[in-house]
């Protein structure tokens, strides 16, 4: 039993959101074992509501291309609400991690142009050679995007175990008129995130942090 919970945690502690990544391309039989690995996770009725859009290389590129010169007009409606401000707890979280990028990568306090240009990195996918656009049926509403969040965090656990290092973005569903076009993705489903993948640069800059965890009394109420 505790060699089960060893290899969870060393997956677990082995992934991290990969924001520098070699241009090599990850095998096809390699991509299908992380989708089937990931799709055991539990949805509602079994409704297993996630699609992926999984590009290749010159796909990744193009779709990159479009978006880098689509987010210089700024960003469009995405299809689920972002949250329209971080406060509290939530917002100092989310400065930690940011200032932990911008401290890996040389960003200082005030550099505009650094920040920008950081930022814009999503648009090319960090780099990766595969990006995997993860969409919802509308229909589900909340719950379809409870299950594709499981779906994420198994794909990139999954990806982890074969070697292979992954980021959720969600800056891409900034911009998903864009994805939605080029991809042919529906309107009847709601564009959530992407995940860029490939093998971790792990001279990269943007991959000498790593991010930590609140202790349990802030996340569990005991009863
Ligand atoms: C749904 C989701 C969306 C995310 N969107 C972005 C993004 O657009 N750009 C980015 O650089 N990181 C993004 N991230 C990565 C988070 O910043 C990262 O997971 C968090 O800081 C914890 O760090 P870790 O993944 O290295 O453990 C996203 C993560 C998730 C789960």
């Amino acid at each position: 039993m505790s060699k089960n919970i060893d290899a969870l945690n060393k997956l677990l502690d082995g992934r991290y959101s990969c924001r520098g990544f070699l241009k090599d391309e990850v095998p096809q039989g390699t991509i299908e074992a992380i989708v089937r690995t990931a799709q055991k996770v539990p949805s509602w009725c079994n409704s297993q509501p996630w699609q992926l859009s999984i590009c290749a290389p010159d796909t990744t590129k193009e779709l990159a291309k479009a978006l880098t010169e689509a987010a210089k007009g700024g960003m469009h409606a995405p299809d689920v609400a972002f949250p329209e401000r971080y406060q509290g707890i939530y917002k100092e979280r989310r400065s930690t991690c940011g200032w932990q990028l911008y401290d890996a990568v040389g960003v200082v306090k005030g550099d505009r142009d650094g920040s920008f240009k950081q930022m814009m990195e999503n648009y090319r996918f960090f780099g990766a050679p595969h990006v995997a656009i993860v969409s919802t049926p509308k229909e589900l509403g909340a719950y379809g995007v409870l299950d594709c969040g499981a779906f994420v965090t198994a794909f990139t656990l999954a990806a982890q175990g074969l070697g292979v290092a992954t980021i959720p973005q969600a800056a891409i569903a900034g911009m998903c008129s864009v994805v939605r076009s080029m991809l042919k993705i529906g309107e009847d489903r709601d564009i959530l995130c992407a995940i860029s993948f490939g093998y971790e640069d792990k001279e990269h800059p943007a991959n000498q942090f790593r991010t930590t965890r609140a202790e349990l009394d802030e996340v569990v109420a005991w009863h």
